[in-house]
């Protein structure tokens, strides 16, 4: 009598490959999943196909420039997404990722999300949306782009097909990057409340990724992955401490967490390599409302159920199931992950700039091009620089370049006048100010220069933070601006000339 192959045999079966004709048709993850009975559906990623026959759309950029948008596709059919289509298409503009499709197949698209609890920082209380150069990778030596959220930006589908409802049985994954994230709430993915707001304990089950411990932590200091079930944070079976929760320092991060009636699950590990590890398995919380849960299956991206939106982190790809997944499928998986090959590439472009090197970056808007950024008092400004200017002057207009304070791939600008002050953003105005030694002040006072927007620069200069936001002049004040949004400074108007500077050899050093 023939069996039914097993599940974990047929999961094996098709990471392995399966021949289809001459061709080797490598599983993707969905395929995998599907294998074990608990199929996606949903299935979420900026950076390559889910599934071995994808080939449809991975996700939309709207460039600055005239609105128009484009749908970003692989390679080839389960492969890597077309990143040089996006560069084409966003050239001398600025460009927004505005929607992630579904590539499940049940249309469980993820587009801007709309306000909630707490309204989003747009004029329409909607969450921003992420830039679409903002989390730069390689995928197997191929360049594709994940989704950085930074605090404000969001994506919600409040009306998803076919996701867990009640105490049904779900999984999820995500693909993160382990070095962004901060404390606040809350940078999840995964279930939640279809009308943005709180609706209490237990209406949501998605996986968070972050350093608060308003709720549940792990051990050490953080980040940990953790579950979002709703006014807590679980790190396993209470919002406390868990320590088998350890902390992370990934780059790359796979996360898991799934559910099903009085069960549910924390895995992870090292999206470059090796295996997952099971940081919670067991029942479900004691405290009131966790069991049975209550999901309601609407799905977020980068923020939290109410639409809380003060945290960051980087996603890359991520599915959501029907059914509670076997540790085995996941395995595989991972192993699939791992196979992608996940790698770091260069966040910068334009005009080289030097560790150790002085430089004066001058303004190319015409009518503005004898100015130079330069500070007086802690205001970063622009002023007229020329030979004859004073010494206070040029050196209050010269900048050392030094390696990132909160990310080594970009820079940080050390005042010539004032060793140990740095440029940094506050409220999107920037500043001259002491280093703190805070982790908010490094990463804000970091900056990647990329080629300029206009064809006079040489470089525009993007916060590391907030890759929406270019070193902008306004009124001879300088800000880190949006192209278009709420404040005065991110007029349209001029944008391109505005952010474009010439690095030039510094007036004093
Ligand atoms: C577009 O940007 C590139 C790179 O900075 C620059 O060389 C080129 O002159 C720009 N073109 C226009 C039309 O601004």
């Amino acid at each position: 009598m023939l069996s039914r192959p097993s599940i974990v045999q047929r999961a094996w079966a098709l990471a392995l490959g399966v021949i289809a004709g001459s061709t080797l048709v490598l599983a993707g993850p969905c395929d995998l999943y599907a294998s074990g009975d608990t199929p996606c559906i949903a299935a979420h990623s900026t950076t390559r196909a889910l599934y071995s026959a994808y080939s449809g759309s991975l996700y939309q950029v709207k460039r600055g420039s005239d609105s128009a948008t484009t749908a970003i596709v692989p390679l080839t059919a389960g492969g890597v997404a077309n990143a040089a289509a996006q560069d084409t298409f966003c050239a001398n503009t600025t460009c927004l990722i505005t929607i992630i499709y579904d590539q499940s197949g049940n249309g469980n698209h993820l587009t801007q999300a709309p306000p909630g609890g707490f309204d989003g920082p747009e004029s329409n209380g909607y969450d921003n949306l992420a830039s679409a150069i903002g989390a730069p990778v390689t995928l197997n030596g191929k360049k594709a782009y994940g989704v950085f959220v930074s605090p404000g930006t969001g994506y919600r589908n409040n009306e998803a097909s076919n996701t867990a409802t009640g105490d049904e049985a779900e999984g999820m994954y995500a693909v993160l990057d382990g070095t962004h994230y901060n404390g606040a709430c809350c940078f999840d993915y995964g279930n939640a409340e279809t009308s943005s707001t709180d609706t209490g304990n237990g209406h949501m089950e998605a996986i968070y990724y972050g350093d608060s411990t308003s709720w549940g932590y792990g051990s050490g200091d953080g980040p940990w992955i953790m579950a979002d079930l709703e006014n807590g944070l679980f790190s396993g079976y209470s919002a406390t401490e868990n320590s088998a929760d350890p902390s992370i320092s990934y780059r790359f991060v796979s996360t898991i967490v799934k559910g099903e009636p009085d069960q549910w699950a924390i895995r992870g590990g090292n999206a470059a390599s090796g295996s997952l590890s099971t940081y919670y398995s067991g029942v479900r919380p004691s405290a009131s409302g966790y069991n049975p849960m209550s999901k309601e299956g609407a799905i977020i991206l980068g923020i939290g159920g109410d639409n809380s939106n003060g945290a960051q982190g980087t996603f890359y790809e991520g599915v959501m199931t029907s059914g509670y997944p076997t540790d085995a499928v996941e395995n595989s998986v991972q192993a699939n992950i791992v196979a992608a090959k996940y790698a770091v590439t260069s966040l910068v472009g334009g005009t080289a700039l030097t560790v150790g090197s002085y430089v004066s970056l001058r303004a190319t808007t015409s009518g503005y091009t004898t100015r130079y950024i330069a500070h007086t008092d802690t205001t970063i400004n622009t002023q007229v620089v020329t030979s004859s200017s004073s010494t206070t002057l040029k050196e209050e207009a010269s900048w050392k370049v030094v390696t990132g304070l909160g990310n080594s791939g970009c820079y940080s600008f050390e005042s010539v006048d004032t060793p140990g002050s740095y440029i940094r953003h506050y409220n999107f105005a920037l500043l001259l100010a002491a280093d703190d030694s805070t982790k908010q002040f490094y990463e804000d006072a970091t900056f990647c220069p990329l080629a300029s927007l206009n064809s006079a620069g040489t470089n525009s200069i993007r916060s590391w933070s907030y890759p929406t936001r270019y070193f902008r002049h306004y009124e001879d004040v300088l800000y880190v601006a949006s192209n278009g949004g709420v404040d005065t400074f991110d007029s349209t108007t001029s944008f391109n000339d505005d952010v474009s500077w010439v690095v030039t050899t510094a007036w004093a050093s």
